[in-house]
Formats: C-alpha cells, sequence, structure tokens
C-alpha cells in the first residue's frame, strides 16, 4: 500500500531549550529563514506524502497559523510588488493537506502517535520527528517509504551514536540486509550496562509505522519518565514481525539541543543562496579569533 500519510509530533513541552521554547514551540525555532518544522513538511512532501498531521498542544496555535494563509500580508506583499516574496508565503499554506489535533496531556511520544490512530486508519503511515530537521538531497522519510515497500516491514531511521552517548538513546538489535537497510529483531530503551548494548544503532527521527502499532500503543503501559514510549511499542513489532533499519543518507539536526539549534543554523546558512556567501566570509573572518 502506498505511503501517503505522516503524523508530525511537535507537543512535547521542548525543556531541554528553555528559555527559548517558553511560549514559543522548539518546532516554530528558526533556521535562516524558515521554522524547523517547515523544512520538515517540506521533506515530507518531496517524498510523496499528500496528507499530514501535526500533534500540537495548547500554546502551539502559531504552527497553525504558519500553515495557514495570511490575507492582510499578501495584500501588502502584492501591492509593494513583492511578488517573489508573495508567491512563497502563499506556498507554504499548499504543501499539502495539513491536519491539526491537541495531545491534551503530554504523556509521551507513544501516546502523541497513538492520537493519529482516526486520521491514519487501516494505512501505513510515516512519523517525522517535530525536533529532528534532516537535510540532504534524498528525503530521509522517502528512504524510510522505499523500504517500506520493498519489504512489507514498518521501518526505522538508524543512524550510529558514539559508544559513550548509547546510554541516551535506544540500542538496536540488528543484522545486514543491502546496502544501508537491516533488519531489526530487537531493542532496548537507553541501556544502562555494556551488557545491555545490541549495538550502536539508534532510532532517529523517522519511521514508517503499519497500523498494528495502534493496538500495540493501547497495551503499552507508560515506561520512561512515566511517559508512553514509540520505543516500547517499536519492541514489540521488532521482536514479533521484525522491522526494518534504514541507515538513511542526509544530516540530522536535534532542534530539541541547543548545540543542535547552531549546527543547523551554520550549515544551513552556509548553503543559502541569498546569504551563504556574506556569511561564509563573516565565519572566515571570525575564525582566527576563536
Ligand atoms: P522529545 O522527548 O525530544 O521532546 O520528543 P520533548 O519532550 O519536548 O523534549 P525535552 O526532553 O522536554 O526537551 C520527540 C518529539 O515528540 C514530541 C516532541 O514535540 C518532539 O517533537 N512529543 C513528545 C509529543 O508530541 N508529545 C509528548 O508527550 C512528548
Amino acid at each position: 500500500m502506498k505511503v501517503t500519510k505522516a503524523v508530525i509530533p511537535a507537543a512535547g513541552l521542548g525543556t531541554r531549550v528553555l528559555p527559548a521554547s517558553k511560549s514559543l514551540p522548539k518546532e516554530m525555532l528558526t533556521i535562516v529563514d524558515k521554522p524547523a518544522i517547515q523544512y520538515i513538511v517540506e521533506e515530507a512532501v518531496n517524498s510523496g506524502i499528500t496528507d499530514i498531521l501535526i500533534i500540537t498542544n495548547r500554546g502551539k496555535g502559531i504552527i497553525e497559523d504558519h500553515f495557514d494563509r495570511s490575507p492582510e500580508l499578501e495584500q501588502r506583499l502584492l501591492a509593494s510588488g513583492k511578488k517573489e516574496m508573495y508567491d512563497e508565503v502563499v506556498s507554504i499554506s499548499k504543501l499539502a493537506n495539513i491536519f491539526f489535533i491537541r495531545q491534551k496531556e503530554t504523556k509521551g511520544l507513544g501516546h502523541a502517535v497513538n492520537c493519529a490512530r482516526s486520521f491514519v486508519g487501516n494505512e501505513p503511515f510515516a512519523v517525522l520527528y517535530g525536533d529532528d530537521v534532516i537535510i540532504g538531497d534524498d528525503p530521509a522519510c522517502g528512504q524510510l517509504i522505499r523500504a517500506y515497500e520493498k519489504y512489507g516491514k514498518s521501518a526505522v531511521g538508524i543512524k550510529a551514536v558514539p559508544e559513550t552517548d548509547i546510554h541516551k538513546y535506544s540500542s538496536l538489535k540488528v543484522e545486514p540486509l543491502e546496502d544501508r537497510l537491516f533488519l531489526c529483531t530487537d531493542m532496548i530503551e537507553k541501556p544502562q550496562t555494556k551488557e545491555e548494548v545490541l549495538s550502536l544503532y539508534s532510532i532517529l527521527g523517522r519511521c514508517v509505522l503499519t497500523p498494528d502499532i495502534f493496538d500495540i500503543l493501547d497495551q503499552t503501559p507508560p515506561g520512561a519518565g512515566g511517559e508512553i514510549q514509540l520505543t516500547d511499542a517499536m519492541r514489540t513489532l521488532a521482536r514479533t514481525v521484525g522491522m526494518t533499519g534504514v541507515d538513511y543518507t542526509g544530516k540530522r539536526y536535534d532542534m530539541g539541543d541547543k548545540l543542535g539549534i547552531l549546527q543547523a543554523t551554520v550549515e544551513i546558512a552556509l548553503k543559502n543562496p541569498t546569504v551563504g556567501d556574506a556569511f561564509r566570509d563573516y565565519l572566515k573572518e571570525l575564525a582566527p579569533t576563536l
């Protein structure tokens, strides 16, 4: 079945990027000239997704405003002859069919994904974590969709993390299938001892799930931090039918982390056609003084 629906969970509290995220959702933090979540929606659209559900919560109404029309602003841009910017602003509201639902209590990523049940129905769907921006020529979400289409199993985006950091992430049991693709048969969230580590591969940022995940989520008790963890439900899928791990190409930026935000800003600014060259000159000037 073709994957045309995506879910973007964006209802976390963003405590690691406070105070920036106190009233501004971290998903709306700017990278150069666009909010992070726009990069994520564009990746989904470039992967063939047509319908997107964004999971929000109280205080995140500006995400809805960003993907809506803005008649006053549009009129002003047209009247002042700024046709290119007018086209860009209007195109944001036409990227995809975008829907919103509120996660009424912050009970974890698994709980947030479970809010998408009636939107998803009985189809496979992509999940793009609202604070993970991935930049690359071949959209990461599309790479996972291709793996799902080929192997018929839920697919998870994976990356190797440093051994010293694996205790902060999930650790997956994997067997190679082909270039960049693995069969994943087990996982553990935040392994605390060396013996618990299954590999240095961890799930990062993206997955394509089959709809049976919802029944599993219904049965999943709160895990780490008292929250319903998506990885706990994925472990059931991995152990029973297996999942396909995709070591996707593209660079991931963690917008839920202060250093990640800075890295995204610098690297994406360097590629920007308008400010890239001037920014490179500025960095060259600055670097010798560091
Ligand atoms: P994170 O655990 O990185 O987000 O969840 P968080 O809870 O905002 O982070 P900190 O630790 O407090 O800084 C990954 C994604 O899942 C969403 C977040 O918005 C983020 O995009 N999420 C998390 C929800 O939608 N609901 C939740 O209950 C938790």
